[in-house]
């Protein structure tokens, strides 16, 4: 069913668990996150970045992800995905996603402040929710160096400004995870910084979102559940269960030519990679 993400958040889930919110971009992958969803029976957040929905419209792509779950035996809730552009956000809104990401972190403070205030004095005439950046997490495109990198990290009093200054309904900090496959790769090193995790939670006190985790082990990622994470990103690992599958069909029957048979695997490995991580973050009150 669909859902409006404040209802996943009615009653408080810090340090017991964290709802994944897996990116989509298509049909494929949006069925193949849906039948892990159902088969554990755990509510999700579906979200879609800028670039995803370049590549597969805006209505197009929301349209898709909203049929799927109405019709779905778990509450999904819809979240648009690290926004830089404003008008692109508003457009979300009015269209019917309950949750946004302003995600102005690469503008000076005062302009990521004053940018996302606006956007949430916009979303809340409409009853959405926002999410916003503060320091920033780190991509493939940010090689820098270990003194660069910490000061990318969330420092705690300035989460708490900056909540209390825009109102944010949900906050993305940069705790040590990088975005993409770099990590998982050798290519970089990610750290999750649990104690800035903790300190954070402390003084900000509406849901802490992980970025990135694509790739951060089980116990990490238990780690940071019980220090305050209470929405945890997840791409990269999708990413990768789709293609795996898709490039073993393929190897396979070189002379397939219709892509229902070659997907339909594909959607499998989606569905696999995704279970993988549910079970992984529905285990923490095990481990408590
Ligand atoms: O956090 C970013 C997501 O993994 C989206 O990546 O911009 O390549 O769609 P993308
Ligand atoms: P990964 O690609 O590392 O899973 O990160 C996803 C993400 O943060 C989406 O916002
Ligand atoms: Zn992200």
């Amino acid at each position: 069913m669909l859902v409006h993400i404040k209802e996943l958040f009615e009653q408080s889930v810090r340090g017991k668990f964290a709802y994944p919110a897996f990116n989509t971009m298509n049909l494929e992958i949006t069925r193949g996150i849906i039948a892990a969803a159902e088969e554990l029976n755990t509510p999700i957040i579906l979200e879609t970045s800028e670039g995803a929905i370049k590549y597969a419209g805006l209505e197009t792509i929301f349209e898709v992800m909203a049929t799927m779950a109405i019709k779905a035996k778990v509450p999904i809730a819809l979240h648009m995905d690290h926004g830089k552009d404003v008008d692109q956000l508003r457009q979300g809104i009015e269209l019917g996603y309950s949750s946004v990401m302003i995600d102005h972190s690469g503008e000076d403070l005062d302009k990521n402040i004053k940018n996302t205030k606006e956007l949430v004095q916009f979303a809340h005439k409409e009853g959405a929710w926002v999410q916003g950046e503060i320091g920033r997490i780190r991509g493939s495109e940010d090689w820098v160096s270990v003194s660069d990198r910490e000061s990318l990290l969330t420092e705690p009093e300035e989460a708490k400004s900056f909540w209390e200054a825009t109102g944010v309904d949900t906050l993305a900090c940069s705790v040590g995870t990088i975005h993409g496959i770099i990590k998982m790769t050798g290519e970089a090193e990610a750290k999750v910084d649990i104690d800035r995790i903790q300190r954070i939670a402390e003084l900000v006190p509406v849901p802490l979102v992980l970025h990135g985790a694509s790739g951060v082990p089980d116990d990490v990622i238990h780690q940071a559940i019980k220090a305050g994470i209470s929405i945890i990103n997840i791409d990269t690992e999708l990413r990768i269960g789709f293609t795996k599958n898709l490039r073993a069909a393929l190897l396979e029957h070189p002379d397939e030519v219709d892509p229902r048979k070659y997907l339909s695997p594909a959607i499998a490995g989606v569905t696999e990679a995704a279970k993988a991580k549910l079970m992984a973050f529905k285990t923490i009150n095990q481990v408590n």
